[in-house]
């Protein structure tokens, strides 16, 4: 990741950077340091206050681009109409989440779409795993897009997964390819998700409990090399389980967060933020006349 320009507020120093896998600016988590002395809790603190100050997502409707009492969410993407099918019923039942789409999923699959119009994320021939998929939308969009896509999730989350998949992607209508596996957080990935480690690893809304935090930055540093790069977005319904993923990640990962005047125009939220996370290691490397020539 490398500088690119910084702005000082009065209240909050921001860092603007690239990543290496996606073109457009980010916004680093933590700024600039203001002193050696800043951990990474510090850190994480005050992206929760920035976020929550800029946003403040509570004072906003949730689920205003998803009907999650529908059998059907049918939305425009990639110059298809694509139709996810939910279960709305499972919702009913304990631990099960994927059961409906959620808006930072509309939200990722969108900004995904229209960063591939803007020429700032190439998928084409990109080896692709999504985390938690649910109902399959994002995964979806990133096949449409032409990415080579392991849409994963836990073992009964999977029928209603294939059928969305198989609604949705035929062969001659998808410029990449859809496959779906299980893999549960923490647990050792197929060689085959790994072998080689992916381009791209994308989830949304797959930060919403403290348990689950621990297990799945645990499955990113595994299906994370140098050449991998993260697309997270999540509900901002709970700052404490936000603030404790962000102080976990931030030990392995450098964090940016893309504002939402680079999301899709029509899919935006309030409630939903998108963060691009790379191994640390890489940090210093890229640069942004590398990154044009790799976008
Ligand atoms: C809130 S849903 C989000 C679904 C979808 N990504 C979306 O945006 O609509 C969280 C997803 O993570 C999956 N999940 C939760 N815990 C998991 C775990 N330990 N391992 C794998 N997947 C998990 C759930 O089954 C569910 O599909």
């Amino acid at each position: 990741m490398g500088e690119e320009e910084a702005s000082k507020g009065e209240d909050t120093v921001e860092e603007i950077r690239r990543m290496s896998g996606y073109g457009g600016d980010v916004i680093a988590v933590g700024g600039f340091p203001t002193s050696d002395s800043e951990s990474d809790s510090d850190l994480a603190a005050a992206e929760i206050m920035i976020i929550w100050a800029i946003q403040g997502p509570t004072s906003f409707a949730p689920n205003t681009l998803v009907s999650q009492s529908s059998l059907e969410l049918r939305l425009d993407a990639c110059g298809h109409s694509l139709s996810i099918l939910q279960s709305p019923c499972s919702l009913n039942t304990p631990g099960v989440t994927g059961s409906v789409m959620w808006d930072s999923g509309v939200v990722l699959g969108k900004f995904l779409e229209h960063s591939v119009d803007s020429k700032d994320l190439s998928l084409e021939g990109k080896k692709i795993v999504e985390l938690g998929s649910g109902c399959g939308l994002v995964g979806c969009i990133a096949a449409l897009l032409g990415g080579d896509v392991v849409l994963t999730d836990l073992p009964d989350r999977l029928r209603l997964l294939k059928k969305n998949i198989d609604t949705n992607l035929q062969s001659g209508n998808t410029r990449g390819s859809a496959v779906v596996q299980e893999l549960v957080w923490g647990d050792d990935p197929d060689p085959d998700l790994i072998e080689p480690l992916p381009d791209y690893v994308l989830g949304s809304d797959v930060i919403y409990s403290e348990e689950a935090v621990h297990h799945l930055i645990q499955t990113l540093v595994q299906l994370c090399g140098d050449q991998t790069t993260i697309f997270l977005s999540g509900e901002l319904r709970n700052d404490a389980v936000l603030e404790y993923f962000l102080e976990s990640a931030l030990k392995d990962f450098a964090i940016g967060r893309v504002e939402q005047t680079q999301w899709h125009p029509d899919y935006r939220s309030r409630r939903v933020v998108l963060y691009v996370l790379e191994k640390k290691s890489k940090r210093c490397l890229a640069d942004v006349s590398s990154l044009n020539q790799s976008c």
